[in-house]
């Protein structure tokens, strides 16, 4: 059995900038990742073409900023070449190949009992920790849905983080369903590669392009965000033009006002609108029904298929390990309480990176986890 004073779960961008943040203070923490790398979500499970989708400045970790001559918006291989660096500079020694099994709290010793297996020995390995921070991501396990007859469908079916490039689907017919910036983004690299690219868009989005969303944060310092996104809707209309013909219409909220009551992100447009405009990428309503090859689409249209790529988002997991985090999570896995007080849970229970906000989310999370567990060590401390 090993005692530590901080535990953390998961070595993406929220694990290893909580782990950051102790470090500044001092404060001994042992970090664990269930893959064989950091990040891996970035390395293994990303397609591509991917660039961070909000400019630099919203999107780094604490104390450390991107280099000077970094591009605006961050291609993947340079986030993670930033990742490597953050880590060297912090010297954090993530135990890879271990994954957290169970976690219960001990009330009348007052600690965290949290079991880990070793996978590359094969071990069991039991940690007892006063602090227990959870940064095992909102996107930990795939998300997709069941439709009727899905089981005859004799093509290939992919979830997002599967897919690298659209290259190997030239010629074929692929439906994408899910309509977020991976799936709005993927159908149009399909399209890019000569596949003939459908798209599934069941609900309203806002379409916005990156450098609209980047003066909308930046308005946000200074205006009332109903104000920013009423500018940024009719600023979207004005490039796009009328969308609604091609089935795509806004939400009633706003983009900032709805990411940050419900976390839903606006789609940035890398392209696909236009290739919607042009007949290229076809969009059609929700999936009714899969007899075999033919899809069936809401408002009666059908087509046939190769391929589906799931582009529908993920789960947390963290309730399949976490027990007495109530106080913290609901049954979701996800915080009961809104963004900004979701952090802190019971105990010395804390969870960085699950309040739907991206990167500048994260740095927020774990600064505030470490400063909380430095003032309860020095109160520790002065008793
Ligand atoms: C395709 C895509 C693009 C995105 N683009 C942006 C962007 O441009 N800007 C932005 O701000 N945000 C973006 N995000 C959102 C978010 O910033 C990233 O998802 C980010 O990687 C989240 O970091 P995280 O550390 O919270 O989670 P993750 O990166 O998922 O890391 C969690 C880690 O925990 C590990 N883990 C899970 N369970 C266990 C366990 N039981 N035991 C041990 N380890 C465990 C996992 O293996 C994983 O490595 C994007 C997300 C996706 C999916
Ligand atoms: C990590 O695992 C992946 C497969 O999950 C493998 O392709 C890769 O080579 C491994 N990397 C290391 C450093 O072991
Ligand atoms: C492309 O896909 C659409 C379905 O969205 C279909 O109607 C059309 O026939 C397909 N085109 C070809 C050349 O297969």
């Amino acid at each position: 059995m090993e005692e530590v004073v901080v535990f953390i779960v998961g070595a993406g961008p929220a694990g290893l900038a909580t782990a950051a943040c102790l470090n500044q203070f001092s404060i001994p923490y042992v970090i664990v990742e269930c893959e064989n790398c950091s990040a891996s979500l970035w390395r293994n499970r990303a397609y591509d073409r991917l660039k961070l989708h909000l400019a630099k400045e919203f999107c780094e970790l604490p104390h450390m900023s991107y280099p000077v001559d970094a591009p605006t918006y961050i291609p993947k291989d340079q986030f993670v070449k930033y990742l490597d660096d953050y880590i060297e500079r912090f010297n954090i020694q993530p135990k890879y190949l271990t994954v957290v099994e169970s976690s219960t709290y001990d009330v009348d010793g007052n600690f965290w009992s949290v079991m880990a297996r070793d996978m590359a020995s094969c071990t069991v390995v039991n940690y007892v920790a006063k602090f227990l921070v959870v940064a095992s991501g909102e996107n930990s396990a795939t998300n997709i849905p069941m439709f009727p007859g899905q089981q005859t469908f004799p093509g290939v079916t992919i979830h997002s983080s599967n897919y690298k490039s659209g290259s190997i689907y030239s010629g074929r017919n692929v439906l994408v369903v899910g309509s977020g910036n991976s799936g709005m983004e993927i159908a149009y690299d399909l399209a890019t590669h000569g596949a003939n690219s459908s798209l599934v868009i069941r609900s309203p989005i806002h379409v916005m392009t990156k450098e609209l969303i980047r003066l909308g944060m930046r308005l946000l310092r200074h205006l009332p965000p109903k104000l920013v996104d009423h500018l940024l809707v009719m600023m979207a209309d004005f490039v796009f033009g009328d969308l609604s013909k091609h089935g795509i219409t806004r939400p009633k909220k706003g983009p900032l006002v709805l990411k940050s009551e419900t976390g839903q992100s606006a789609v940035i447009d890398v392209g696909t609108v236009g290739l919607i405009k042009k007949g290229t990428i076809k969009v059609q309503g929700g999936v009714t029904k899969i007899k075999g090859k033919t899809i069936e689409f809401q408002g009666g249209n059908e087509a046939s298929f190769d391929a589906i790529v799931f582009a529908t988002g993920y789960k947390s997991t963290a309730n399949m390990w976490l027990k007495n985090g109530e106080s913290m999570l609901n049954n979701d896995g996800l915080p009961n309480k809104e963004f900004p007080n979701h952090w802190k849970g019971e105990n010395g229970l804390y969870c960085a990176g699950l309040a739907r906000r991206g990167l500048a989310g994260i740095a927020i999370d774990a600064k505030n986890i470490a400063n909380d567990i430095k003032s309860k060590i020095d109160v520790m401390r002065s008793i």
